[in-house]
């Protein structure tokens, strides 16, 4: 999501006559766009900032500012210099991109300038990003902001305000757009995509998720389309056929789980049980059968027991998730866990466990690679594999990292590999 409002601001910043550069060095203004989904990742952006110190001694009209979530979530204290011990000029929420080039009037001067604002109907539908950092093949495309379901953990719906969709037409544009850019996957992004809700004022019809998927599968059958994220509790049946209808809508579902615990899915405000989700996976394993399912997993949630832990080993055995994003709890402030549950799992017994979740997935990711073995799958050749020049690497439509010698054939391209070996994190094989 941080990589798309990139292009947003990347756009809104060269509309009015300012250039992109590569090298730092060059940059009269450095623009941080922020994470604060846990505290590992906003101290990242402090570490950054502290780095980028140095640039100011060459450049003393050097400006910096930070734009995003953890702009939204410290407002103007971070333009106190005590705060993170150094001169922050500008401070941006995710809703103020448009304001940008005038925010960077005000700062001309030596001054220090400030919109978090947070707008209940900005969705950017207008801008057309600039893909200034995609390697031409692949493309994220925003169709909603926001959030408003409260998972008791997270800061999202803090920072990002109120859940709004895009107008579907110009979502449908830029996809067109792409296509003729000569891109082969869009993946559309929302922080719970399968709300996505838009009513014409014109028709009175009602377009959602499952109408705008088959609307963008359509423009153009060569294009892959896949999405994120979703809720396990708004996914629905619906979408599942749909998905079915188009073979180039991606057989890969992504769908949070955060832990295998009733107790705790319960105090972390999901609205969904370990059954209920269970149900979701059995539908999708009858209804898409081979698509590849992952997850997200939190470790040591408030009052999470042993018991708790293994209850969440235990899911991921039955759903048998191809892949998993996993994290240690973090507390963050502002949060309904920060304020009503006390973060009482000790620091070493959620790295324990975050460890026994990792193998355990590693074990089902291998387990599950191995099944791949002999089959051939149409892979998207995305450029040369990071190890060597002599393989490509690609994606199947279940999202699997594929690589393979290079022969006769160009990034963007479509080509069939068979599988011969693989690791827990990658297949390998040969063009057939
Ligand atoms: N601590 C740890 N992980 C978190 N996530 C969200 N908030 C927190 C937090 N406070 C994880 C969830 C979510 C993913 C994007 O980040 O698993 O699905
Ligand atoms: Fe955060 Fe829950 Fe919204 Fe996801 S659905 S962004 S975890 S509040």
């Amino acid at each position: 999501m941080n990589f798309s409002d990139s292009e947003i601001v990347a756009s809104v910043m060269t509309s009015q006559g300012f250039d992109i550069t590569e090298k730092q060095e060059e940059a009269d203004i450095i623009f941080i766009n922020t994470c604060s989904i846990r505290e590992h990742a906003e101290n990242r952006v402090i570490n950054r900032l502290r780095e980028l110190q140095h640039l100011r001694k060459n450049k003393p009209g050097l400006k910096l500012g930070v734009l995003g979530c953890m702009a939204e979530r410290m407002k103007a204290s971070l333009l106190e210099d005590e705060e993170l011990g150094m001169r922050i000029d500008m401070v941006a929420g995710p809703d103020a991109y448009r304001q940008l080039p005038g925010l960077l009037d005000d700062i001309e001067g030596g001054q220090q300038a400030i919109n978090v604002m947070l707008l209940a109907d900005e969705t950017y539908a207008d801008i057309s990003p600039v893909r200034y950092a995609a390697g031409g093949v692949s493309a994220f495309v925003s169709i909603m902001r926001g959030c408003e379901n409260y998972c008791a953990y997270c800061v999202v719906p803090y920072t990002r305000g109120k859940e709004r969709s895009r107008e579907p037409g110009s979502i449908i544009d830029e996809l067109r757009q792409l296509a003729e850019a000569g891109y082969r996957e869009v993946t559309l992004l929302g922080q719970n995509v399968n709300s996505y809700k838009w009513r014409d004022n014109g028709s009175g019809n009602l377009v959602g998720f499952s109408d705008l998927i088959s609307m963008a599968a359509e423009v153009d059958p060569g294009i892959r389309i896949r999405f994120a994220t979703s809720h396990p509790r708004d996914i629905s049946e619906e979408l599942l056929h749909k998905m079915a209808e188009y073979p180039n809508i991606c057989r890969a579902i992504h769908l949070p789980v955060q832990s295998g615990s009733n107790a705790i899915l319960k105090k972390m405000n999901r609205k969904y049980t370990r059954e209920s989700y269970l149900k979701k996976i059995e539908a999708i394993k009858r209804i898409l059968p081979g698509c590849a399912i992952s997850t997200d997993i939190i470790a040591g949630f408030c009052s999470e027991t042993e018991m708790d832990h293994k209850q969440t080993i235990s899911l991921m055995e039955e759903a048998g998730f191809d892949f998993s994003f996993m994290f240690k709890y973090s507390e963050r402030p502002g949060t309904a866990a920060a304020k009503k549950f006390r973060d009482d799992v000790p620091e070493h017994e959620k790295t324990r466990r975050l460890n026994e979740i990792i193998q355990k997935q590693q074990e089902i990711s291998l387990a599950s690679n191995k099944k791949d073995i002999g089959k051939t799958f149409e892979v998207l050749v995305e450029g040369s594999s990071r190890r060597s020049k002599d393989n490509s690497m690609g994606r199947t439509s279940q999202n699997k990292v594929v690589v393979f010698p290079s022969v006769n054939f160009s990034t963007g391209e479509y080509v069939k590999v068979r599988i011969d070996s693989c690791t827990s994190a990658t297949l390998k094989g040969k063009v057939v």
